[in-house]
């Protein structure tokens, strides 16, 4: 059976069908009726994954925060996973400078930054953790952010994900499948010294994979081919029309391929498996192998994070560590009905932990470690050359289900009690869940949100939006949203919206900003408006810093460039969006918190 990526099942497509008669048969013809862009080949060449990862560069940051449909980020950047790494890496100093053996420069790499907050926050926390046990690693700290986006960290900096950080860190354009390349002078065997610690969040799922199996007529590989989605017409419902589609889709220009992304939504894939040589995939006699051990019929190879771990492995202090999370198969699993996901315009495929484990520990040349126990979400990892024991603890420690349990369990007992209307209870516990995830920009804005409308104390609500938006000003509009209606109900509550003096006055709605990309802002309220101000960001210049009406005012702009004619109008509508996504991938709802035991080294 076959499966198309936007969710349909499609019985025998793309199989000889013989005696073909009957209802199946009727439905394989029908469902095979739409236009291929490219024919058959293994899912790393095909262009549903060029194209996927083609977004992420191209797109930076909007991938993140401002897509109609974004990639899911928060589960890594919540604060609680940099503040798990950041008191991994210091138990770990802390135990090498016991034996005096720590270089004067302390180095880390994080490669897939992303929106650039997991490094943030970390930093903070480090910077943090430093300063409460008096030593200096922070000051010695360089943290070097990479990302094979030059766009995504550009727009980091832009958006103040190293603000307050000078000196402490470089940025640099590192492809996880060839991070040597990248890392230039940063690199070990040049002057710099080995990292310390390599943070991999979300990249490994980024990076190519094989679907294998060995049956009765040999080796074969999960191939794709990449059609226009059913129903739609090249000529009318698309900007370069049927010639201009397959003229991009064979040409071998990868700019000209490129173009394509702007029909990517509307592109489907179909699967299937063909013939394949293990010798032309990257470790594929070994994944092969691991199949038959397993015996499982089909295998996720995840040849592409081997690559970036077995290359990153030589960069690595001999006691340093890289830490993964990432999501996928922790169980061995048969592949059998694999499917990759789409994100936003990008493609990702879960990892297969079990695979990786059997890779990196077979010759004992790496060290390997899990948590004894963990959530289902998102998954944790320690890879290292020579892994100290200790170490190992704090990982396990760190990054097991009772940690997990201890950062998580008071909000969730407080969205419980204020789900159930016992308001009083759910604020003990909310600040209780404060106390354990301070620096959690989504915990701190629902705390916000309870305290302005359940509390009825809008003033603390905004003080908290306004602490949540200092650590990532430019994260999240929601956390803008929940300032602005804080600010709305202290000026409706306590009539704090005071006609300006001087000058005439018009009372205009205050607008509420769309969440994602360039929806239309909502009024939510009344503000006094100076006549002839051109943004509503001007009716409460008494609340806010130059900066904060910088960024609404951008914000704003933003807006109304959204408002644009798009050239694509009509057939990204006519596709229904919702229907390609079907994940595995954890989202915000399914975040995993982290943290450490209070009271003790972290
Ligand atoms: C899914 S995002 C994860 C971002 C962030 N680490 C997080 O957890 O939210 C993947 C990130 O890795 C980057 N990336 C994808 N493939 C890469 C590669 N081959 N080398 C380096 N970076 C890559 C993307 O640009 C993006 O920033």
């Amino acid at each position: 059976m076959t499966q198309s990526a936007i969710g349909e099942f499609r019985p025998e497509a793309g199989r000889p069908r013989t005696g073909g008669a009957g209802a199946v048969a009727r439905f394989g013809r029908a469902s095979d009726e739409r236009l291929a862009l490219q024919e058959f080949c293994p899912f790393p060449q095909s262009l549903e994954w060029e194209l996927g990862q083609a977004y992420l560069r191209e797109k930076g940051s909007r991938a993140f925060l401002r897509d109609a449909q974004t990639v899911p980020y928060a589960v890594n950047n919540d604060g609680s996973l940099s503040l798990a790494a950041a008191r991994l890496l210091f138990a770990a100093l802390h135990e090498t400078e016991q034996e005096q053996k720590l270089e004067e420069e302390i180095r880390v790499l994080e490669l897939g930054v992303g929106v650039g907050l997991f490094a943030r926050l970390f930093l903070e926390a480090f910077r943090a953790l430093c300063r409460q046990h008096g030593v200096d690693y922070y000051d010695r700290l360089v943290y070097v952010a990479g990302d094979y986006s030059a766009r995504m960290l550009r727009d980091g900096g832009r958006h103040g994900a190293f603000a307050g950080h000078a000196g402490r860190y470089c940025l640099r354009v590192v492809d996880g499948l060839d991070p040597v390349a990248g890392l230039g002078q940063d690199r070990t065997g040049c002057d710099a010294p080995p990292f310390r610690a390599v943070f991999l969040n979300y990249l490994l799922d980024c990076l190519p994979a094989a679907v294998l199996e060995d049956g009765p007529e040999g080796p074969r590989q999960l191939c794709v081919r990449t059609c226009l989605a059913r129903g739609l017409d090249p000529d009318r419902d698309t900007p370069f029309g049927l010639d201009g589609l397959l003229a991009r889709a064979q040409s071998t220009d990868p700019g000209a391929r490129r173009e394509l992304l702007e029909v990517f939504p509307l592109l489907a894939a179909d699967y299937d498996f063909r013939p394949v040589d293990p010798a032309s995939v990257p470790h594929g006699d070994f994944a092969l192998a691991f199949a038959r051990g397993q015996k499982i019929g089909q295998v996720v190879h995840s040849y592409g994070a081997i690559q970036c771990l077995d290359r990153l492995l030589p960069l690595l202090h001999p006691e340093g560590f890289i830490l993964v999370n990432d999501y996928g198969q922790v169980e061995t699993a048969d592949g059998d009905g694999f499917e990759h996901q789409r994100f936003s315009g990008s493609t990702f495929v879960g990892l297969n932990f079990p695979l990786l484990r059997a890779y990196f520990t077979q010759a004992g040349e790496a060290g390997w470690a899990e948590p004894a126990d963990e959530e289902a979400s998102i998954h944790a990892r320690l890879v290292g050359r020579e892994l100290p024991a200790e170490v190992v603890e704090r990982f396990r420690e760190l990054f097991g289900k009772a940690a997990t349990e201890q950062v998580q369990g008071p909000a969730r007992l407080a969205r419980a009690l204020a789900g159930s209307g016992r308001v009083e209870a759910a604020a003990t516990a909310y600040r209780q869940a404060l106390e354990r995830q301070p620096c959690n920009l989504l915990l701190l804005g629902e705390v916000a949100r309870f305290v302005t409308f359940a509390l009825h104390s809008p003033a603390s609500g905004v003080a908290l939006a306004r602490q949540a938006l200092a650590l990532k000003p430019a994260c999240s509009a929601d956390l803008w949203n929940t300032r602005g209606d804080g600010l709305f109900a202290l000026n409706r509550l306590e009539g704090q919206a005071p006609k300006p003096a001087g000058g005439p006055c018009l009372l205009v709605p205050t607008l509420r900003v769309g969440t994602h990309g360039p929806a239309a802002p909502r009024p939510v309220g009344e503000a006094w408006r100076p006549a002839g101000a051109t943004s509503v960001t001007q009716c409460v210049p008494d609340v806010r810093t130059h900066a904060e009406r910088g960024h609404e005012d951008n914000k704003e702009r933003r807006m109304s460039r959204g408002k644009r004619p798009s050239r694509r109008a009509g057939p990204a509508s006519s596709c229904p969006r919702s229907a390609w996504v079907r994940t595995a991938r954890p989202l915000c709802g399914t975040r995993r918190r982290r943290g450490g035991r209070p009271g003790r080294l972290p």
